[in-house]
């Protein structure tokens, strides 16, 4: 494993090691152990779009590792590849760091980054995938409900970058995908068949919110207007409507499901205060699990060892 910028390109094997060193990491960290593991190592984390959890749980995670990382906002680099090429900025990069980590608008970019860097590059967020947040978001399925195979996680919304990470965690890790979106806001079918491939019958997608989510153990939403998305914030929300995760919608769901949402969640559009504010909504323990996931990501790709 060198790079980590799709949950497509690894093993279940593989992304289950991954869960199961973060799971260990997080009880060594709870209960107040350490794994200075990156000792003088550095990662420089650049952002082409803001960030709040990505951000800081990728920074607490170095420092926590024993390393350190170099944040580069938006302002400081703009668009990769704009002022000079991406396969120039990740051989720079490579002669002073030991990790890159960046969000990006093109995925292509983080592509080139990797194909060029001497060092591991991890996805933080691009406009096709969002692979970190949902192996934070199945390490989270796993602790609540103690597996993650046959489960059903229904996602209303935008089919996304997040809605896309999902369809191949989903895949991966053997739990139905039921996805409802409008029309013009539907998953790729190339991601729908290759999820399919690597599961038969992973992914089903419906217009009908209520479709989606009548047998979910797991409802998850996200933002209609993604990061770059701001110019059609109008037509967005007047296409969403009735895709709103709220009570009326969750009445026809299962009484133990459990709300998921990546977050920042936006009230009173995909989400309703009060389903978020609800007991059996879970992000904000999606939100901490950034942190354990990123940990076991770093110590495996920076450290090479995935031992304790
Ligand atoms: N969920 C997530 O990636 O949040 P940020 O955009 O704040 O990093
Ligand atoms: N789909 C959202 C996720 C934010 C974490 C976006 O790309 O803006």
């Amino acid at each position: 494993m060198k790079n980590f910028l799709a949950i497509r390109d690894f093993s279940t094997e593989e992304l289950n090691e991954l869960l199961d060193l973060s799971i260990r990491l997080k009880k060594l960290y709870k209960s107040g152990g350490r794994d200075v593991c990156l000792g003088g190592k550095v990662l420089a984390m650049l952002f082409e779009k803001t960030s709040l959890r990505t951000r800081i749980s990728f920074q607490v995670a170095m420092t926590d590792l024993g390393g350190t990382a170099i944040y580069l906002k938006p302002e400081d680099i703009g668009i990769i590849g704009k002022r000079e090429p991406a396969k120039d900025m990740a051989r720079v990069f490579s002669r002073y760091v030991d990790g890159i980590m960046a969000r990006t608008f093109l995925h292509e970019t983080l592509v080139e980054l990797a194909r060029w860097a001497m060092v591991p590059v991890i996805n933080a967020l691009s406009d096709w995938s969002h692979p970190c947040q949902v192996m934070a978001d199945l390490m989270t399925i796993l602790e609540h409900f103690g597996r993650l195979e046959g489960l059903t996680l229904a996602y209303v919304g935008d089919g996304n970058n997040v809605a896309r990470s999902l369809a191949y965690g989903c895949a991966k890790f053997g739990l139905k995908y039921r996805i409802a979106t409008p029309e013009e806001y539907a998953l790729d079918q190339d991601t729908i068949r290759q999820a399919n491939t690597i599961r038969p019958d992973t992914v089903y997608q419906t217009k009908e919110p209520a479709d989606a989510v009548k047998n979910a153990d797991v409802v998850y939403t996200d933002t209609w207007v993604s990061m770059g998305q701001e110019s059609e914030k109008e037509k967005r929300i007047a296409d969403f409507q009735g895709f709103q995760v709220n009570s009326q919608l969750l009445a026809g769901a299962p009484a133990h499901v459990k709300i998921m949402h990546c977050l920042p969640a936006y009230r009173g559009f995909e989400i309703t205060d009060e389903v978020a504010e609800a007991d059996s909504c879970i992000i904000f323990d999606q939100a901490e699990n950034r942190l354990h996931f990123q940990r076991a990501l770093l110590k495996t790709l920076l450290s090479g060892s995935s031992s304790l």
